[in-house]
């Protein structure tokens, strides 16, 4: 299933980071502010529960936060930037990483470093990754995440291509992509079209 978050907001600052005249920093804090955004809408199904307290007027049973408890999880490394962002909603969430690269022989992702809370299998699980591009990595990290333990995980992008949602459908139906916009296609160098480039190389600075 795809959420495509099509809130005005979110549309407008996916559109400054297309835009290639965007530097770094403002590319940084916009990808961190659209995530932010993106976690209101991928949250919006947390469990609350009445929780007594006093204002300063009377007491009474309010809505609090309840239920599993929370992890983000960043595919290394232009996830770091989401995470980050989410944190200033979801303080308290345990945060890991998964780091993969592509075999060159096999063209297969192979991982090369993961760190995971220890008690992922009770948590929620949002996972990060800006571009959902071939979907190999998403569905190879949701993969790990499971193998872990992990039961209920959604994946958090900024943009996809039909093509990796399609990869995501197929090997795992039962995670929830949140996106905040569907692209076009893939060029012949596994590029969004029209995408917004190298997510990584934009949000750090590099080449
Ligand atoms: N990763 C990126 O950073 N950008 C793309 O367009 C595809 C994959």
């Amino acid at each position: 299933m795809v959420t495509a978050v099509t809130h005005p907001l979110v549309q407008h600052k996916v559109s400054l980071m297309r835009d290639v005249h965007t530097g770094v920093k403002e590319f940084r804090e916009l990808a961190a502010e659209v995530s932010m955004l993106l976690a209101y809408e991928a949250m919006r199904d947390l469990d609350l529960s009445p929780t007594h307290l006093t204002t300063p007027i009377q007491e009474g049973d309010f809505p609090m936060l309840s239920g599993k408890k929370l992890a983000l999880v960043a595919i290394l490394r232009a996830g770091l930037v989401m995470t980050d962002g989410i944190l200033n909603l979801v303080p308290a969430a345990k945060v890991g990483h998964i780091g993969l690269y592509r075999d060159p022989q096999t063209l297969q992702p192979v991982a090369y470093y993961n760190k995971l809370p220890a008690d992922i299998a009770e948590r929620r699980v949002f996972l990060t990754d800006p571009m959902l591009a071939t979907g190999g990595s998403a569905s190879a990290a949701i993969q790990f995440l499971k193998d872990a333990g992990a039961q209920t995980i959604k994946l958090m992008c900024i943009l996809a291509a039909p093509e990796g949602i399609a990869v995501i459908e197929r090997d795992h139906p039962d995670v929830e992509i949140v996106v905040a916009a569907v692209d076009e296609k893939l060029n012949d160098h596994g590029y969004i079209v029209p995408g917004l480039g190298d997510a990584g190389d934009r949000i750090y600075g590099t080449k």
